[in-house]
């Protein structure tokens, strides 16, 4: 069967890609960071040979994905020209709806975008990681513009450009970093993203293909921004991909270099179309962004928060509270009659729905000082309740024309690089000044450790073998990780 869908043109009806008998994803993606040779960033061989399997699934799925990448290596350019511009196209006219008053698109409320937060977190937290693999070809010059992506997706080890760092300071701003144990559609594309980071080997021209899908600018990116910012959530993280992904000079324009530098000449060439075509189509498998915002239902997302609270919450309540002649503890230690508890706080008027949650005593025990409950919920569910009890009156969307939110400064970044020595200077030099540079905790003996090892490094060879390891997807956004991250990228571009 084939389906004919494009990366960037696809809705929220787009139907979900899952391979049929999959490993389940979020085991094998946890898995996947759960590294046991420390500084040598490999995974354990069970999950080696698991991601790899998995990884072969999902191309088999993506293979049956008719997807807008043409048939003549020679026109992709002018396709993904093509693209770019409809994709800004279908922005100025969703620009042009907003501003004559159409409501928002895609988030029906705070907690919506909140809800979309979580559900994306499992990919957005291994950011850049299928680029990972290609540090053992930094020799490679074909392949050094995607190194300086993942580089840059590591923010070149500054922790304030650091892009998982940026999504984990996100989820944790707005009491969103509960995404664990969410369902296991949620974590197919940050599996397939961690699978192709440790098996680059034998998947490079899939990997180059992926590479070049997830770098395109889809309109869904420039959306969620906007409406994020309209509902006073930082869209920072999403405002700096529609920068950094830029096709002119951008990463999606290195994405295409690199697909059109990586052609054999005496080699396959049909069969290299091929298989980057395929990892192309692989950015569509699993739930991406419109299937997430679709997925969301207020009333479904309340009782399924309400009858998690309830697996812990039925034994901690005393007696005294009684609720239709019933006492809490009784309700709770019934998940199934959740919805029947909600009624009744409603026709018992400690929920009054239609008006500010402030008015309803239960809201009250949630959140005034000192209240019961204060810190049962966190700032999602918190949100989650707000909207459900504002019912449509939290709905609708506010008009918002400036961003409130201020970019990031980036002065940090820039003292970083003019401290670094100039080029001209030895390898052993080099690493003594990231040594010195490097901020320690005092309980954090890792960043000692790590130039412990680089003793006696007088090649970048040498360098790289003890540094790759530390840039792994689970090893750079640490105190170890960031300073290998520096001292590389600086290495890198000398
Ligand atoms: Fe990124």
């Amino acid at each position: 069967m084939m389906y004919s869908v494009s990366p960037k043109i696809q809705s929220a009806t787009t139907p979900l890609y899952l391979a049929p008998q999959q490993e389940s994803s979020r085991e094998l993606y946890f898995a996947m960071l759960e590294e046991r040779g420390g500084i040598t960033g490999q995974i354990d061989e069970l999950a080696r040979s698991t991601s790899r399997s998995f990884l072969r699934e999902q191309l088999s799925v993506a293979a049956e994905i008719d997807a807008d990448f043409p048939p003549e290596m020679r026109s992709l350019p002018e396709v993904l020209r093509n693209a770019h511009d409809q994709t800004a196209q279908a922005y100025r006219h969703y620009l042009d709806g907003r501003h004559a008053g159409s409501p928002r698109r895609y988030f029906s409320c705070r907690s919506h975008a909140m809800y979309f937060l979580r559900a994306v977190a499992p990919t957005k937290l291994v950011d850049g990681s299928w680029l990972y693999g290609l540090l053992q070809y930094w020799q490679d010059s074909r392949l050094a513009p995607l190194i300086h992506t993942y580089l840059e997706e590591l923010g070149c080890g500054n922790p304030l450009q650091n892009h998982v760092l940026l999504y984990k300071q996100l989820l944790a701003r707005y009491g969103c970093d509960n995404w664990q144990d969410g369902p296991d559609e949620h974590f197919t594309q940050g599996a397939v993203q961690l699978a192709l980071a440790h098996h680059a080997h034998e998947f490079l021209p899939e990997l180059i293909g992926f590479n070049l899908g997830y770098e395109q600018l889809p309109l869904h990116l420039l959306i969620t921004a906007y409406e994020l910012n309209e509902l006073d959530i930082d869209p920072y993280y999403f405002a700096l991909h529609v920068t950094i992904d830029n096709a002119s000079s951008g990463h999606a324009r290195k994405a295409l270099q690199s697909v059109l530098d990586g052609m054999p000449r005496i080699g396959n060439a049909r069969d290299y179309h091929r298989r980057v075509g395929n990892g192309y189509r692989l950015n569509l498998v699993g739930m991406g962004t419109p299937q997430a915002i679709a997925s969301f239902d207020l009333e479904q997302e309340l009782l399924r928060v309400f009858a998690d609270k309830a697996l812990i919450g039925a034994k901690l309540h005393s007696d005294y509270c009684l609720i239709a002649g019933r006492s809490v503890s009784d309700w709770l230690s019934s998940p199934g009659e959740i919805a029947d508890l909600l009624r009744t706080l409603q026709s018992a008027g400690w929920i009054r729905r239609g008006e500010s949650p402030e008015r309803s005593r239960f809201w009250r025990l949630l959140t005034d000082e000192q209240a019961p409950m204060f810190g049962v919920f966190d700032g999602y569910e918190q949100q989650l309740i707000r909207d459900w009890i504002l019912d449509d009156a939290g709905t609708k969307p506010t008009a918002r024309t400036t961003n409130r939110f201020h970019r990031r400064q980036t002065a940090g970044h820039v003292e970083e690089a003019a401290a670094v020595p100039q080029s001209g200077i030895k390898i052993e030099q080099i690493i003594a000044h990231h040594a010195d540079e490097a901020p320690r905790r005092s309980s954090c003996s890792d960043v000692d450790i790590l130039f412990q090892q680089l003793a006696g490094v007088d090649t970048k060879a040498k360098a790289f073998a003890v540094l790759a390891g530390m840039l792994s997807p689970a090893n750079h956004p640490t105190p170890p990780g960031l300073a290998a991250t520096r001292l590389y990228a600086d290495l890198f571009s000398r």
